[in-house]
């Protein structure tokens, strides 16, 4: 039987001499994983480089396709809030996601966020590892399952490992917990409330770590 190609990544496209700019800009250009096709444009991370905290989320969701710019819909400002919460601006944190091409169905006139597959991540992983070289982040934070599983593999489990550090070569201190989105689907007000409290507390220890590196 032939044997199978290689999936398709986005290595090939990385900059030999990386810069956040150059890689910003050869990611506008990603071809790699279908996503591109249905997408209005590469949603490429933003912030300090270096920074001592990064975080990463899942996909840009709809507003992010259409603005260009992660975290900007409603769970990047409740991300805003939380972060605020804890004394940390996000100007002053690196903000990106594991895949940097929103994924939707329709629903109606509505696109609905879908999730990424394993291909479609694993296409864009390259992007996601050349930033984490360059932002040299103290403390790494991954919003939910996609974020923890594409850098941490798929047995990590945020239910069990939330708000704990992990042991990683990524960064000194490495943390998952849930994606602002769960906290904005939580079915009740009283729910929200407790978890959005219980996130908060996640990233005042967040903020303490990085108050010692300095
Ligand atoms: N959810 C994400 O994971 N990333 C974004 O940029 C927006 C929503």
């Amino acid at each position: 039987m032939a044997p199978r190609p290689e999936p398709k990544t986005a290595a090939p496209l990385i900059p030999r001499r990386p810069t956040i700019g150059k890689l910003r800009a050869a990611a506008a250009q990603c071809t790699a994983c279908p996503l591109y096709a249905d997408a209005t444009q590469t949603v490429f991370g933003e912030g300090p480089v270096p920074a001592g905290l990064m975080l990463v989320g899942e996909t840009p969701g709809d507003q992010e396709d259409r603005m260009g710019r992660p975290f900007v819909g409603p769970a990047g400002k409740l991300l805003d809030r939380c972060l605020a919460e804890v004394g940390i601006a996000r100007d002053e944190a690196y903000v990106t996601n594991a895949v940097k091409h929103f994924k939707w169905g329709p629903r109606g006139k509505r696109r609905l966020h879908k999730k990424p597959n394993a291909l479609e991540i694993a296409a864009c992983r390259p992007w996601l590892a050349a930033e984490i070289a360059l932002v040299k982040p103290k403390v790494l934070v991954l919003l939910g399952a996609t974020a923890a599983q594409t850098l941490l593999g798929g047995d990590f489990r945020v239910s069990r490992e939330r708000g704990k550090p992990i042991r990683s070569s990524l960064a000194s201190y490495v943390m998952a917990t849930v994606h602002p989105s769960a906290l904005l689907r939580a079915p009740d007000d009283a729910t929200r409330h407790r978890e959005i409290a219980h996130f908060v507390i996640e990233l005042r220890r967040v903020a303490a770590v990085l108050e010692k590196s300095y």
